[in-house]
């Protein structure tokens, strides 16, 4: 059948049948693995590698049914997702052969089976599955060594490396991820090197910052809308669940969205199913869903302001990612990422940092996390004249020297300024800087018109 030997795994409890098929692929030199029943056709796929398995669905149990091979056929695919299953029944029945390609089965067999039938299924099968993991295989190799967007995941720290651990883990499959983290911890990043490591990875990874939708625009933001939906619905709008569909939606900001967009934001992931705004046609979209907030999870927990049914839907794994104060031993391959990155964006520039800028960068307490420390090394590069960035060049008071003497502004100067500047400090994060004056999201947009600061965001 081929150069290689094909390593198949065949379950069937009638021993006739083992015997034959044994003969027929003897005859094409694969090696067989006979197994009398599911527990011990599981057991082996648990400890060998196979390039087929050949089952049979109905076992002891009751000989009609095909429950048993049914079952058996989801728990192979659950050991390895990759392995090709083709099923065979004795009791030709369209609706079970129908059922087992829906749990996954690439194809099946009608007992008395035509032995050439038998062996291009085989033969056809095991090309495909093997195309699909060297695919696989490549994807996942492209995607760790160039990162996303040749933009590396650094993770040197101990509490980083076992954040790493359980992304690989749990990457491939289509779990809910719920990434807490503050401001700058590279949640955001995170989210796409899950994407990118994921089965979906070929599919899109849509994004919707939630936390920043108005409660007018919600629903056809996430659902879409038909035309004349509403007076400013001129065409038809697809919503990001429809456009995630076999991909990922990436809901980011998550603790900041209303109840009331909670409940419809609960009911698609339980369903799967939505409408479009002003249609009555109900769709359905396969999406793994990736959240993230800077909101503490036990603050997430108190009923009052979030669902728990939804938390529940959203945190099925949870990534916590620690400030970048917390793992210091990160900060030496960051700068080292973030200056290389510099010196392309501005065509050169020092090469190195000092030792002594090194502990300065290190000894920082970091409000800002990862983006903080990144734009201090560009800025850093911008100011070092030498071959070296010393200490000198970080300027990491700069923001406490620049201070403006608040006594001599007036009142609406005053909270201008303070908008301004703390819309700085969060690097425009709008979000993130009403939070920390204390303002509602309505009550910061509000301001933001009222001193014509427009959301930058937006721009
Ligand atoms: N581990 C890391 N390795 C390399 N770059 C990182 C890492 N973590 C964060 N960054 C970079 O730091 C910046 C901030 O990260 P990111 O936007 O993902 O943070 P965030 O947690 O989503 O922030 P926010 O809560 O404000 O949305 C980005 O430029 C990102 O590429
Ligand atoms: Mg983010």
């Amino acid at each position: 059948m081929g150069n290689d030997t094909w390593k198949i795994l065949i379950a069937d409890d009638d021993q006739d049948v083992l015997a034959a098929l044994r003969l027929v692929f003897k005859a094409e030199h694969c090696e067989i693995v006979g197994c009398n029943s599911p527990d011990k056709a599981l057991s082996s796929a648990k400890s060998h590698e196979f390039d087929l398995a050949l089952i049979d669905l109905n076992y002891s149990e009751d000989t009609t049914s095909g429950r048993e091979g049914l079952r058996l056929l989801t728990q192979l695919s659950g050991i390895n997702p990759d392995l090709p299953v083709v099923v065979m029944t004795a009791w030709s029945s369209v609706a079970l052969a129908v059922q087992a390609m829906q749990k996954g089965a690439g194809d099946f067999i009608e007992k008395p089976w035509d032995n050439q039938r038998l062996l291009s299924v085989v033969r056809n099968q095991i090309a495909l599955g093997r195309s699909r993991r060297s695919e696989k295989r490549l994807a996942a190799e492209n995607a760790l060594l160039r990162g996303v967007e040749n933009h590396r995941f650094i993770a040197e720290s101990a509490s980083m490396r076992s954040v790493i651990d359980v992304v690989t883990r749990v990457a491939p499959s289509s779990a809910s991820i719920l990434l807490t983290g503050e401001h700058g911890t590279g949640k955001s990043l995170l989210a796409r090197h899950v994407h990118a490591l994921s089965n979906r990875s070929r599919k899109p990874l849509v994004t919707v910052n939630v936390g920043g939708l108005a409660e007018s625009v919600f629903e056809s933001e996430m659902f879409g809308h038909v035309k004349g939906a509403f007076t400013d619905a001129q065409n038809e709008r697809v919503g990001r669940f429809e456009m995630a569909d076999g991909g990922t939606l990436f809901l980011d900001e998550i603790a900041n969205i209303p109840m009331a967009q909670q409940a419809k934001l609960l009911r698609v992931l339980e369903e799967g199913e939505f409408e479009r705004v002003g249609s009555s046609r109900t769709q359905t979209a396969d999406v793994r869903v990736i959240s993230a907030t800077n909101t503490l999870i036990e603050d997430l927990k108190r009923e009052a302001i979030f669902r728990q049914d939804l938390l529940f839907r959203l945190n099925t794994v949870e990534i916590s990612l620690p400030p970048l104060r917390a793992r210091i031993d990160d900060i030496e391959a960051l700068c080292a990422q973030f200056l290389e990155q510099a010196r392309t964006r501005y065509g050169g520039g020092p090469v190195g940092i000092t030792d002594t800028a090194f502990a300065a960068l290190k000894s920082h307490t970091w409000p800002g996390n990862v983006r903080e420390l990144n734009h201090v090394v560009e800025r850093a590069l911008l100011m070092c004249g030498g071959e070296q960035i010393d200490d000198g060049d970080l300027q990491l008071n700069h923001a406490t020297r620049q201070r403006v003497a608040l006594e001599s502004l007036s009142l609406e100067q005053a909270e201008h300024h303070l908008i301004e500047t703390a819309l700085q400090r969060n690097d425009n994060n709008v979000l993130a800087a009403a939070q920390e004056l204390g303002l509602s999201r309505s009550a910061m947009y509000r301001r933001l018109d009222k001193h014509g600061l427009k959301d930058p965001e937006q721009s």
